[in-house]
């Protein structure tokens, strides 16, 4: 390319990332995610009726067959990114899968996105995943936008709701919006910035988007009555007190700009999609393993941040998503995978939600490719075009919850299970942990949610020949251990053990978190330390 041309590339990655909105919704089950993004995506008219995303019971739907397991359940592990164009902005809405298939991947995704919504169910507020999910935006600096979703029926008060953000995470809400009506009463929303009441009007099943009246002075007044009255007030008092809308402390993600609706109706949603296209964080330049920042506008770089197996069941195929850090991505691009130094050809690219795929000619940082036939990719490595070469951190390891020793259940096929086990440790399907005080040196499997042990041990059985048997152990509690020379003080209690990672990483496990803490008040001198993400 001569420098003319080269110059004019610049220009247009840092135009189309400027569009960019690349987001994740964190939420606990059932709190709406699923209606949330169908709604969106639905205001954003990329599906023409409520209900093509998800599959629930009576709505035309889109699953996923891919494995047996999968199929028995009934639910879908697949997941991917969406993507829409919302006037000039394009929106990519990450899945973050949740339910049975809540896993490692679930908190992987978080490290593909530059802002995340939470969306909390009106009547419950913080529900546990939420809680870990933002736990993880919190370490990672994300972003976070808070929507408090179910308002057409009975749930707590807006005010209860603004002060467990505060004093429960120490997240205080800068609402932008406030409801007009009670939880079950909800007649629209004060629009705090424009001053206008925005009365929804209810359509049938959330088929199409709400209708929405703009009242502003004596019409709202008129309208809204005491009920407008008592909303502006409420506001107000929490405006006072520190609730104003500041952005700069939503981009250092020191508080969060709260929004109500009802995603069952489309109440709100129109409201949220404008706040991501005014507020959400862009693309910007990412900072490699070094440090050193891959600006937008360098050749095309990206990084895996999930790999998916057999999606596809008649193909066997793996599918990794990557998401683009710079430079334009073009079909067909041979690229150079920084872990291995080998080339990879990009010949067959798709953009995948549940079932759907598409074909993808073109991708800018942002966005979120999905690479077929991908083998020999795994989650962590880094894809670059030409030089200078590029490799971004490596597999982040979360805070994993179950524990289970796994062994060969035929002790002749010993071999196939150690590669296997050492395959499944290597792409983060598992963790794997060993330990000192356990005689037989048999691996101990730790992982976020229970599906990972099921992906691991199937694939043990289909891939590598050699059929598991779990001991589950009760650990639910986990913290590093700084200090080896402390190691004899956990494995000394009956409920704490100490496992030691690949990387030599020691962890504390615990029965409880309340083993823990007695056993942190009788030796003060034990060091443990959070374990949210690393690596
Ligand atoms: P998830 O993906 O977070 O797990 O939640 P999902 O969207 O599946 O929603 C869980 C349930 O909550 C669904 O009801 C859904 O209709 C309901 N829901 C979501 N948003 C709202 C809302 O704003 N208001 C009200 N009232 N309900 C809402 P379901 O009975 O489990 O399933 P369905 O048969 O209605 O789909």
């Amino acid at each position: 390319m001569t420098q003319t041309t080269l110059a004019a590339a610049g220009t247009d990655v840092s135009a189309q990332a400027r569009r960019r909105r690349t987001f994740a919704v964190i939420s606990h089950p059932d709190a709406g995610k699923s209606t949330l993004t169908e709604a969106l995506a639905l205001h954003a008219r990329v599906i023409s009726e409520a209900g093509a995303v998800h599959g629930k019971a009576g709505r035309r739907g889109v699953t996923s067959d891919w494995m047996e397991m999968e199929q028995a359940r009934g639910i879908s592990i697949t997941s991917a990114a969406l993507q829409f164009a919302y006037g000039d902005t394009v929106i990519n809405l990450l899945d973050t899968p949740g339910h049975a298939d809540f896993s490692e991947d679930t908190y992987r995704v978080l490290s593909a996105v530059d802002s995340a919504v939470m969306l909390l169910d009106a009547a419950k507020g913080l529900e546990p995943q939420t809680l870990k999910l933002f736990d993880v935006c919190r370490y990672r600096g994300i972003p976070v936008i808070t929507f408090i979703n179910k308002w057409d029926r009975p749930g707590r008060a807006a005010l209860d709701l603004c002060d467990e953000l505060t004093e429960r995470i120490g997240l205080p809400p800068m609402p932008l919006t406030w409801p007009v009506g009670e939880a079950g009463h909800f007649r629209g929303v004060a629009d705090l910035r424009s001053g206008e009441f925005v009365r929804f009007h209810r359509t049938a099943g959330g088929a199409t988007a709400a209708g929405e009246e703009h009242l502003t002075g004596e019409a709202a007044e008129a309208e809204g009555g005491a009920e407008w009255t008592a909303a502006r007030e409420e506001a107000e008092l929490l405006q006072a007190s520190g609730g104003e809308f500041d952005a700069a402390r939503f981009e250092d993600a020191s508080a969060t700009p709260l929004l109500f609706g009802a995603a069952v109706a489309n109440f709100g949603v129109r409201q949220l999609l404008d706040l991501l296209v005014e507020l959400a964080p862009r693309p910007t330049a990412r900072a490699d393993a070094e440090g050193r920042p891959r600006e937008l506008t360098q050749p095309f770089s990206a990084f895996v941040f999930k790999v998916q197996t057999g999606m596809d069941r008649a193909h066997r195929d793996q599918v990794a998503f990557a998401r683009v850090c710079s430079g334009k991505f073009e079909r067909g691009m041979v690229v150079t995978n920084a872990t291995t130094g080998k080339p990879f050809a990009t010949k067959y690219v798709q953009q995948v939600f549940g079932q759907q795929r598409s074909t993808l000619d073109t991708a800018y940082p942002g966005d979120v490719i999905g690479l077929v036939n991908a083998t020999a990719l795994r989650v962590g490595d880094t894809l670059h075009d030409g030089k200078p070469a590029v490799k971004f951190p490596g597999l982040p390891s979360f805070a994993p919850a179950h524990f289970a020793v796994a062994r060969p259940a035929d002790i002749g096929r010993a071999k196939q299970f150690r590669r296997g086990i050492e395959q499944l440790g290597a792409e983060g399907v598992v963790q794997v942990l060993t330990s000192d005080l356990r005689g037989d040196g048999s691996p101990v499997l730790a992982a976020v949610g229970p599906m990972q042990f099921e992906v691991a041990t199937h694939r043990l059985e289909h891939e590598f020949g050699c059929v598991v048997r779990l001991d589950h152990l009760p650990y639910t509690a986990v913290r590093r251990l700084p200090d080896p020379a402390q190691r004899a003080i956990v494995d000394r209690e009956r409920s704490s053990e100490v496992f030691a990672r690949a990387d030599g990483t020691l962890l504390a496990v615990f029965e409880q978190e309340m083993n823990l803490r007695i056993l942190q008040r009788q030796k003060p001198e034990l060091v443990l330390e959070p374990l949210v993400a690393d690596g």
